[in-house]
């Protein structure tokens, strides 16, 4: 999934258009974005239309963003979302691993009782805003990060320096999570921009992204998802120098290391580019999503 787009569960028309926004997914959100008051609301809402965008021909995948586990709403979000059957949930302020074998638990009553094959809505867990989550980073599942929270939980007034730079902590945040997807073995998802008129600085940022690791990025807003498709879409000539690359490990059997146009070439640089030939031929890197068994 090379972008996410969230739309609150409560957003009318709004549904809609995230699902001809072009964005591979697109995430209902029943948490931040919608008031106390409005939660049963949106669950109703929520739960409505899963069920029929999940029965549309070609559609995003849909992910359901829940409330947190210590927000002792969770259990009425999922009791009204699982019956709709979407790919995923989406996890807020997981602290680690332990967060998210308390939900696979929840879910697998829920799938039971609804005649759902046990595993089959998958988790996403945002890794890496509260303090604590910061500390269990290592022990995660597949995962995504956010700064907003995590900055009001530590009483700070920015997330970035007077140079639109993310200060050091959300930077270590943005690095827990790299580190923990890998770990895991699963897609690590860049977090959002929330500045949804500057799709300069948004190219920006999902360039350092893509740089970095990340191969998806979640967005607020429809014009924001051309541009993360885009820069998480290999460009022809990352496609042939991939191709290239494998093509002279294959051309030099047993060897470890070659070198190509004067650079030496190993065993993690024949990995990256079949990684990058994977994610031109699949919709999503396997595992990007999983369950716990
Ligand atoms: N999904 C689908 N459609 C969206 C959208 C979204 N996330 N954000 C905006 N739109 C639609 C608007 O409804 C509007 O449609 P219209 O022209 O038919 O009226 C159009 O895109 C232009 O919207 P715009 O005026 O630029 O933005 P806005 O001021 O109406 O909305 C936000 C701004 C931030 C409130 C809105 O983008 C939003 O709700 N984003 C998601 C918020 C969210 O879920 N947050 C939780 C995760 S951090
Ligand atoms: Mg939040």
């Amino acid at each position: 999934m090379r972008s996410l787009l969230f739309v609150p569960a409560d957003g009318g028309r709004k549904l809609d258009k995230a699902m001809a926004s072009g964005a591979d997914a697109v995430i209902v959100d029943l948490e931040d974005s919608i008031v106390p008051e409005r939660k049963s609301d949106a669950r109703r809402s929520a739960a409505d239309f899963l069920r029929d965008a999940m029965q549309e021909h070609r559609r995003p995948r849909l992910i359901a963003r829940v409330n947190g586990l210590a927000t002792g709403l969770i259990d009425a979000d999922l009791d009204a979302i699982v019956p709709a059957a979407p790919d995923a949930i989406m996890l807020p302020k997981t602290e680690g691993g332990g967060h998210v074998v308390h939900v696979d638990a929840k879910l697998l009553a829920r799938e039971a009782t609804a005649g759902l094959e046990a595993g089959s809505i998958k988790i996403v867990a945002i890794a890496t805003e509260t303090a604590t989550a910061l500390f269990l980073g290592g022990t995660f599942l597949g995962l995504t990060w956010g700064a907003e929270d995590l900055s009001a939980e530590l009483g700070a007034q920015a997330t970035h320096d007077a140079d639109g730079r993310l200060l050091d902590v959300y930077r270590l945040a943005r690095a827990v999570c790299l580190a923990g997807a890998a770990a895991a073995q699963v897609q690590a998802i860049d977090t959002v921009a929330v500045d949804f008129r500057d799709l300069a600085a948004l190219r920006r940022v999902t360039d350092e992204a893509r740089r970095d690791g990340f191969t998806g990025k979640m967005a607020i807003h429809p014009a924001q998802v051309a541009v993360i498709n885009e820069v998480f879409t290999p460009t022809p000539e990352q496609i042939a120098e991939a191709r290239a690359v494998i093509a002279a490990f294959e051309a030099s059997p047993g060897k470890g290391t070659i070198g190509i146009d004067g650079v030496m070439h190993d065993r993690p640089h024949l990995e990256r580019a079949k990684r990058l030939l994977a994610r031109t031929t699949e919709p999503e890197p396997a595992g990007s999503m999983q369950r716990l068994r």
